[in-house]
């Protein structure tokens, strides 16, 4: 058994509001690299003070859960984590745990990228047999969004529906829009205010950068996405046990959580493990940020297959040369081309990833032939979501967002 990972301050004056500027901005509400390569991960993870995913955290992994890595994994896409071990350690002592993840409804549709912690989370789930709770801050998208809460809510219930459609087990889990569990569940809300009694005004600015004129809600707002942290906050799920959870999430939300667990000790509670992804890059290339407003930036889960193809063919920033004969005389830069870069996250297959990267390298695979694998890997992957979602009903919508007793014994 691996050691336990030395123990850890959670540095709250560690302030990712305000780096220095040649360092790359990351907290909940920007992305911005300062070089062109895109983010410096591994400064992100000396900044935060979180821990790398090394190879012997992955061999561990295997070997406690019996099944080969996920691919995420394997290529460092999520690569950062808190107390990953521990987690391990809980799995192989046959205690309980459970999932965290969540998701701010800012838009009905979904991309692709939005996918990726949540097709994690489907295969911890898998792997740990555990529970899952998903958040839906559809009262931060509308605090912070020119946003009602009308339609905050209806947002949720659309994404809700994209959530499912990835193929959660009913049983195992729990979707829920904040702006209406909270009011269903007094053990929600006392958890939220025993956490706000818990973090100063002083310390929310260092963590997050609010100032005099926000609104008292974005202020509250950390406390909120804190409280599944707390296992009580889910008495038909936990049955009122003080149980670990473990965070699935991109590594821009990692301010909530070093938050968390400086908090939640205080609370008698575990701080919670966090595993983090990195981004999933625009079209563009991973220097530009995607945006919600710009409809080419990525592929869309409503995405027809011809706008699929077409946004690929027109808009995936090329690693490639200019002409033909340069490109075979040259070859081509996977490390900044996007087309590549997807296949990263949705190619399972190691072995045609890496004939690919060496025929794309070579010069061997033009960037047109690149792109049609894109297309051809991407087009199924869509098309099966929208089948999947279009078959769910109001009725199955409702059974996953009902607080309810799920599979699972505590
Ligand atoms: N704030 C997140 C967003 O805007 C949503 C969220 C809530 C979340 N709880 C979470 C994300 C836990 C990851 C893990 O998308």
């Amino acid at each position: 058994m691996a050691a336990e990972e030395p123990p850890k301050m959670e540095d709250l004056s560690l302030s990712n509001g305000k780096p220095s500027p040649d360092e790359d901005v990351v907290d909940p509400w920007n992305v911005v690299g300062s070089a062109d390569t895109g983010i410096d991960y591994e400064k992100l993870i000396k900044r935060f003070g979180s821990s790398k995913i090394d190879q012997e955290l992955i061999d561990r992994f295997e070997k406690v859960t019996g099944k080969p890595a996920h691919h995420f994994l394997r290529r460092g896409l999520f690569f950062s984590h808190r107390d990953m071990h521990s987690i391990l350690n809980q799995y192989e002592a046959k205690k309980p745990f459970y999932l965290y993840t969540g998701r701010g409804p800012s838009s009905s549709s979904m991309h692709v990228g939005h996918l990726i912690p949540f097709m994690f989370c489907k295969w911890l789930q898998d792997v740990f047999d555990v529970p899952l709770v998903i958040q839906l801050t559809d009262d931060e998208k509308t605090l912070w969004k020119d946003l009602k809460v009308e339609d905050a809510l209806k947002m949720a219930d659309e994404n809700a529906k994209d959530i499912i459609a990835i193929g959660f087990d009913v049983s195992k889990t729990f979707i829920f829009s904040d702006l209406t569990y909270i009011g269903q569940c007094p053990e929600f809300y006392r958890n939220m205010i025993r956490i706000q009694k818990c973090v100063t005004f002083n310390q929310v600015k260092g963590i997050f950068g609010f100032g005099d004129s926000d609104p008292i809600g974005k202020i509250a707002f950390p406390a909120v996405q804190a409280t599944p942290c707390l296992s009580t906050s889910f008495p038909a799920i936990f049955n009122g046990k003080k149980l670990p959870c473990l965070i699935p999430c991109a590594i821009d939300q990692d301010p909530y959580f070093r938050m968390t667990r400086d908090v939640a000790p205080r609370l008698g509670f575990q701080k919670p493990a966090l595993i983090h992804s990195t981004f999933f890059p625009a079209l563009q290339g991973a220097k530009t940020k995607m945006s919600a407003s710009d409809p080419t930036s990525t592929i869309y889960l409503t995405d027809t297959p011809k706008q699929l193809k077409n946004k690929v063919n027109k808009h995936a920033f090329s690693g490639g040369q200019t002409t033909v004969e340069e490109h075979r005389k040259i070859g081509g830069d996977c490390s900044v081309d996007i087309s590549y870069q997807y296949l990263t996250f949705f190619l399972d297959d190691d072995e045609k990833l890496s004939e690919i990267r060496k025929n794309y390298t070579s010069g061997e695979l033009l960037t047109g032939e690149l792109k049609k694998i894109l297309i051809d890997t991407l087009t199924p992957v869509v098309q099966g979501h929208q089948e999947r979602r279009a078959k769910i009903t109001d009725e199955e919508l409702r059974l996953y967002m009902t607080p309810r007793k799920l599979n699972f014994e505590c």
